[in-house]
């Protein structure tokens, strides 16, 4: 009973935290789903390390990618325009914040791939910053282009205009049966559409013979299920996951989950 008083005071001002992240998000973002927020510095560090691990990459290099991300004012500022010209823009957050992201970008700038599968589309943010990452690994002279599927055929706005429009194949259709017509290996693939537990687990099996020797498998939806674990388990790859700390967001965060041999 003696120490009740300092661990509810402890529990208290960490609740109340997050009554105050809930109660200024409820009055100043205009999401309503896929929320958008920072990473914490410290995340942001695992993010790096995270993606070095996956990628075999040297940690500096991956510093490196996420700095330029961080620095690019020419994405944000497309984003930004692209928003405020959206019939959607009453649901999307003004700001630019990519999450994890990030981390995407990251492993696009150190893999080099030459096709970058995406399910689910939403606005177009992941596939704005998979876009910049291929194109800049085109300005090194490793071109690459991003297939970008969703059954939503409105998804897409901040990916049909710019630069990063020249990259991007977007696909209205449901995923499964895209990722089954896929006419070109996949060196790339990344689940953000259906999270279900059926939906998820039939594109990594449908996108199976699809992928290169050396293809690396994404789920957005590492914090929910364990499919891509399982299945790394059962075809004999490694698999490492990633959770996210927002920066002061009542949300607690997705993740990455990656699979590679
Ligand atoms: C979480 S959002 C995608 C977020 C996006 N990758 C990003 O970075 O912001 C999920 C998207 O999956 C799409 N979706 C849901 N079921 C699908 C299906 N069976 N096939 C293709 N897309 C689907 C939805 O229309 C929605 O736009």
């Amino acid at each position: 009973m003696a120490a009740f008083p300092g661990r509810a005071a402890r529990v208290l001002r960490h609740d109340g935290r997050v009554v105050a992240a809930s109660a200024r998000w409820l009055f100043t973002s205009r999401e309503h789903h896929n929320y958008t927020y920072d990473l914490t510095p410290i995340n942001l560090d695992h993010l790096a390390w995270f993606v070095a691990t996956v990628c075999a990459a040297p940690i500096a290099v991956v510093r490196d990618h996420l700095a330029e991300i961080a620095a690019d004012s020419a994405l944000r500022d497309h984003i930004r325009t692209a928003t405020a010209a959206a019939a959607r823009r009453g649901l999307a957050e003004r700001e630019v914040h990519y999450g994890r992201r990030v981390g995407w970008y990251a492993i696009v700038r150190a893999l080099k791939p030459a096709h970058v599968v995406e399910t689910g589309v939403d606005k177009g943010l992941g596939t704005a910053v998979l876009a910049a990452a291929l194109l800049r690994n085109t300005e090194e002279g490793r071109a690459g282009r991003i297939t970008a599927i969703d059954i939503n055929p409105e998804a897409g706005y901040l990916v049909r205009g710019g630069a990063w429009s020249s990259v991007v194949d977007l696909v209205y259709s449901d995923s499964v049966a895209a990722l089954a017509a896929l006419d070109r290996p996949v060196d790339l693939f990344l689940h953000d559409s259906d999270h279900s537990v059926a939906h998820e687990r039939t594109e990594f099996t449908t996108v199976e013979s699809k992928l290169s020797a050396s293809a690396l498998l994404l789920t957005d939806n590492a914090t929910k299920t364990s499919v891509l674990s399982e299945y790394a388990e059962k075809t004999g790859r490694h698999y490492l996951a990633f959770s996210e700390r927002p920066l002061r967001h009542w949300y607690p965060g997705d993740g990455i989950g990656a699979a590679w041999r």
